[in-house]
């Protein structure tokens, strides 16, 4: 039996036209257009192929997006001073620092980040953001584990109940995810380097979640037959091939469904990323 593949194309289509529906009620409403600022630092290629897709998906949805391209040596003062004013700037909604950041100013990736105004942190990834999401009175959501959460609902994928593993303990993915799944009453467990056993573990999952970021580290028999795959991993295996972390071509006859790289989980991450914009806006605007 084959996995019916979960293509993000669909659903990111789907979010996207309620987060365009909700930018012309904000303007019918407030006499506001939701606006994006994204701050890039260097020349990471992948940075920069990631924030063009942004900044093209807000033009199509009608918010106004602006791209701060900051030199390779930007000092930390610099970005910190860039993020006081758009923290203050009205029309700026949404602020978010693509990472990784340079390595001369990487070690202070925290204090840069954690200067962006709660109500603006768009990534999600603030403390006090964070603070609301393990407290279960969430705000602003990271983008990637907020889609795979959207996903399963838009695809009729019961949440409630089942065991959901996540391999991964990122920041960004990991750790957010296992709470938005513990909030939707999924009993849930995280993997990650020092897990003994993980094939055992992973077969346990009705819900299996791949974000470690090694590409085919989730071979078929670590499925259970029937289970839903989120392949999160972008991997670059060669100059111009991506793979996910899931040896899709065998995983794709013991699931049930499955997400694919690329075409996936990345898609949504954008969408919930302009989800994320309009919502800022509301709250900035209803405040
Ligand atoms: N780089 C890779 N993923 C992300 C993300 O979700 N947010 C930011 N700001 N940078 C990233």
């Amino acid at each position: 039996m084959s996995a019916r593949i979960l293509y993000g194309k669909e659903f990111a289509a789907t979010i996207k036209e309620s987060a365009r529906l909700e930018v012309e009620k904000l303007k019918a409403t407030f006499g506001v257009t939701p606006g994006l600022s994204v701050i890039i630092v260097g020349e990471n290629p992948a940075s920069k192929v990631y924030v063009r897709n942004k900044h093209k998906t807000c033009e199509e949805l009608g918010i106004v997006s602006e791209v701060v391209a900051l030199p390779e040596d930007a000092s930390k003062e610099t970005l910190l001073a860039k993020i006081d004013e758009l923290n203050a700037n009205p029309n700026v909604h949404g602020i978010l620092v693509q990472l990784p950041l340079p390595a001369a100013i990487k070690a202070h990736s925290d204090e840069i980040l954690n200067r962006i105004d709660p109500r603006k942190d768009v990534d999600g990834f603030h403390p006090v953001n964070v603070g609301k999401l393990v407290l279960g009175t969430p705000a602003l959501v990271p983008c990637t584990p907020a889609g795979c959460i959207e996903l399963l609902d838009l695809a009729g994928i019961e949440i409630d109940g089942k065991r959901a593993v996540i391999i991964g303990r990122s920041n960004i993915v990991g750790k957010p995810l296992f709470h938005l799944l513990l909030a939707r009453h999924a009993t849930v467990t995280v993997c990650h380097t020092h897990t003994k056993n993980l094939a055992d573990v992973a077969r346990e999952a009705d819900i299996l979640v791949a974000a470690s970021g090694k590409a085919g580290l989730v071979t078929a028999d670590m499925i259970k037959p029937g289970a839903t795959v989120l392949d999160v991993g972008i991997n670059r295996v060669a100059p111009k091939k991506l793979v996910g972390d899931v040896d899709f071509d065998a995983a794709v006859d013991v699931a049930g469904a499955i997400t694919p790289v690329p075409g996936g989980i990345g898609l949504l991450t954008v969408a919930m990323l302009m989800k994320n914009v309009v919502k800022a806006a509301r709250l900035q605007l209803e405040a």
